[in-house]
């Protein structure tokens, strides 16, 4: 795989954080030309002092007069990750407040197909498109049912959207359990707990690092022979 992105024209929206940010760092390793997008300028000067990133851009996906700003202003674009995500949709069914999982909805579904609407006019046919789901949308935990709502309906998109958007090529990847910024709603002691109790049912018997992930996103941007693939880095998670 190696130098197969050089010079290549990558957009990771959502690339401030955790999953994106270590798919760009894989990306500018390669001496691909990678812009991360997130919502927080503060969160993107970091990143971008962390990973030599040619460029960063203040863009929500929920604007899309902005993401429509953004992306006229790119030339053709090879690759787009789309890693963003809210943090809202979990909990028990009987409890679930239903605005809770509208939040949901609107911090992953809908700026995820926004991002790619707006991108699409800009995308090199032939290039890809890699989203970010999780693997809630299949693993029928209690308490991930709103979850699952969210992720399973971009996955279900995935296909369609395959044959549709043809050459381009579309592809997800669907993460189990990551150690990522996602996690700090969570007290330090309470996460340290959750991901041993996590490390102890997987197959993998660890969580997650955004690289693992990273390195899913790239196998699919780079294999040119896969599209409408949902392609499961879990852990065994999903077993
Ligand atoms: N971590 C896990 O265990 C896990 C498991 C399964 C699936 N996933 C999925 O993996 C993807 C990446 O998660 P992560 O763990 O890397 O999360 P993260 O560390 O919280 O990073 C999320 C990134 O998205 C940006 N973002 C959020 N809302 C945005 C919006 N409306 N417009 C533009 N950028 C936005 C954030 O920056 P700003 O907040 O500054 O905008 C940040 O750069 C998400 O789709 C998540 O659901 C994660």
């Amino acid at each position: 795989m190696s130098a197969s992105f050089e010079n290549s024209r990558v957009i990771i929206a959502g690339g401030s954080s955790g999953i994106g940010l270590a798919t760009a760092a894989l990306l500018t390793a390669e001496k691909a030309h990678v812009t991360i997008t997130g919502r927080t300028a503060g969160r993107l000067q970091e990143a971008a002092k962390a990973v030599p990133v040619a460029a960063t851009a203040v863009v929500d996906g929920n604007d899309r007069s902005a993401l429509d700003q953004f992306f006229a202003a790119q030339n053709s674009i090879d690759h787009l990750v789309i890693a963003l995500s809210g943090a809202k949709g979990a909990g028990m069914f009987k409890d679930l407040s239903l605005d809770d999982l509208r939040a949901g909805f609107e911090g992953k579904f809908w700026p995820q197909l926004q991002t790619l609407q707006a991108a699409l006019p800009y995308m090199r046919p032939g290039g890809s498109v890699t989203m970010i789901t999780a693997i809630s949308a299949i693993s029928k935990s209690p308490g991930t049912a709103g979850l699952a709502a969210i992720n399973g309906a971009i996955e279900l998109m995935v296909p369609g959207l395959a044959k549709e958007l043809q050459p381009l090529r579309i592809n997800a990847v669907s993460p189990g359990v990551v150690d990522t910024p996602w996690w700090d709603f969570l007290p330090a002691d309470a996460k340290a707990d959750t991901f041993n109790a996590y490390a102890a049912q997987l197959p993998t018997g660890k969580v997650a690092a955004a690289t693992d992930i990273a390195e899913a996103v790239l196998f699919l941007m780079h294999n040119s022979n896969t599209t409408g693939t949902i392609l499961r880095c879990d852990g065994g998670f999903s077993l």
